[in-house]
């Protein structure tokens, strides 16, 4: 079963397939669009000034994140495997050296920390959306409502509770497999997400001049606030808000039809999910300085800020629960997607059932995310270069790990699984298609370890 076929003939996969290209793209882009575009992308622009910072996102998004992912998709396909199996058949295939299966095995190590705290964030949209729906940000004070954050990350007992029922949303869906439960799960919640953000950004515009300071602060950009750390930062983001460089597209694309495009899909998720993050950006940044707030609050930044406004605006309750709910699904579609590959690869070598890998999977991915559930509280004060547990793992995987597994999957897509022409997989126009293949080998492998060196400061 390991190692399917090894001639020409075409991989299937035993884990099934999406009943029509349009399915992927909704998982795709459920598994796109996340924490990352609502919780991190704004607090993130605050932190690092804004419009330059945006624009180097953007950059990277088109220029490495966009090549990738077709990468990614097409060797998933190919492979139609877990992201480990799928790379230890193509490198074989290649008869290239096995150590490539090695970028499947730091993939799944990357979704386990990632969903860690991945999953005590959710948590705290969890259990916002339990106190909207009670009215607890009824006309709140800007220090009313961080008092209300604060006890929450202050609370370990709090932060476990949502932390493990997060977990266990995750396990349930995934413990059904593409077709039952990952495939029900983004049909509905995608869509619904969508239109709720645009209802935010509506109530943004009645801010006025506040409107439009949010707009400059997030497009006006201003490159003297903008650091080589920042860029870092920035690159990282593109591959974690895309979900690329640890298997999650790639196990993905292994459960794609056949016929449907590659090019086309991946516009249309890379597409969807920047329109998402600068919506956020632009539903958040409005509320932020509108109440006087800091856009620089770090993770708490939507905690903190955006229940000041809805404690304000007319049906405040309702908007404030619905928001807090869409945060929730929007994180619970990327989650699945975050211990997808572990769980293929459980099945698939060690013959689990779904149910029992993704109880396994989710078992030790909650062991670990009580680092972060302590690192705001009982371990706050224990630091490593300044940055606590959870922000060493965010730093550790979304910056070093995710644009390293970007890097390798780039190389080993462009120059040594399809060395040759790859024109009849991509089935575009010859014009995209050497635009992708110059990217893919040339562009985004030279400017991730640019910014990686400029980072280490190597280049100054
Ligand atoms: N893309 C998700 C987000 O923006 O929230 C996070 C994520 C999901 C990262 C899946 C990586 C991944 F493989």
């Amino acid at each position: 079963m390991v190692g399917g076929s090894m001639g020409a003939a075409k991989q299937t996969s035993i884990h099934g397939q999406w009943s029509s290209k349009w399915v992927f793209v909704l998982a795709a882009t459920g598994s796109a669009v996340g924490l990352g575009n609502i919780w991190k992308f704004p607090y993130i622009t605050g932190e690092n000034g804004g419009g330059a910072f945006v624009l180097v996102y953007l950059l990277c998004i088109v220029a490495i994140g966009l090549p990738i992912m077709m990468a990614e998709i097409m060797l998933g396909r190919h492979g139609r495997q877990s992201p480990i199996n799928t790379m230890r058949l193509l490198a074989e295939k290649a008869k290239a050296h096995p150590a490539w299966q090695y970028l499947g095995w730091m993939g799944v190590l990357a979704g386990f920390l990632i969903l860690s705290y991945y999953s005590v964030i959710a948590g705290w949209a969890l259990s916002y959306v339990m106190k909207s729906i009670s009215g607890a940000f009824v006309a709140a004070s800007a220090a009313d409502v961080e008092d209300i954050f604060s006890q929450l990350t202050g609370s370990p007992v709090k932060l476990l509770f949502w932390h493990s029922l997060f977990i266990l949303m995750t396990m349930a869906v995934v413990a059904r497999g593409v077709r039952g439960g990952l495939e029900k799960a983004v049909r509905f919640l995608m869509p619904a997400l969508f239109a709720i953000l645009l209802v935010l950004v509506g109530y943004a515009m009645t801010t006025g001049e506040y409107f439009f300071q949010g707009i400059t602060f997030l497009f006006a950009p201003d490159f003297s606030r903008l650091t080589g750390a920042g860029v870092l930062i920035a690159m990282g983001h593109a591959f974690f808000t895309l979900s690329l460089g640890m298997g999650a597209i790639m196990v993905y694309g292994s459960y794609m039809p056949q016929n449907a495009s590659i090019t086309a899909t991946s516009l249309a998720i890379v597409g969807a999910d920047t329109v998402v993050a600068l919506l956020a950006g632009m539903a958040i940044f409005p509320i932020v300085f509108a109440n006087g707030l800091a856009p620089g609050a770090g993770p708490g930044l939507i905690f903190q800020t955006l229940p000041v406004a809805f404690g304000q605006m007319p049906g405040g309750i309702f908007f404030a629960s619905l928001f807090f709910l869409l945060l929730v699904f929007a994180a619970w579609t990327s989650a699945i997607s975050l211990i997808e590959p572990a769980v293929a690869w459980l099945v698939e070598n060690h013959g689990m059932s779904r149910l029992r890998a993704s109880v396994w999977a989710g078992l030790v991915t909650w062991l670990v995310g009580l680092g972060t559930v302590f690192s705001f509280n009982l371990a706050s004060d224990w630091t490593l270069f300044g940055k606590t547990f959870f922000d060493l793992l965010d730093f550790l995987t979304a910056n070093i790990m995710l644009p390293l597994g970007g890097l390798l999957i780039a190389v080993f897509c462009g120059w040594v699984f399809f060395a040759g022409e790859s024109v009849a997989e991509l089935a575009t126009r010859p014009w995209l298609y050497s635009s992708w293949r110059f990217l893919l080998r040339y562009i985004s492998p030279a400017a991730v370890v640019v910014v990686f060196l400029q980072a280490i400061g190597v280049l100054g």
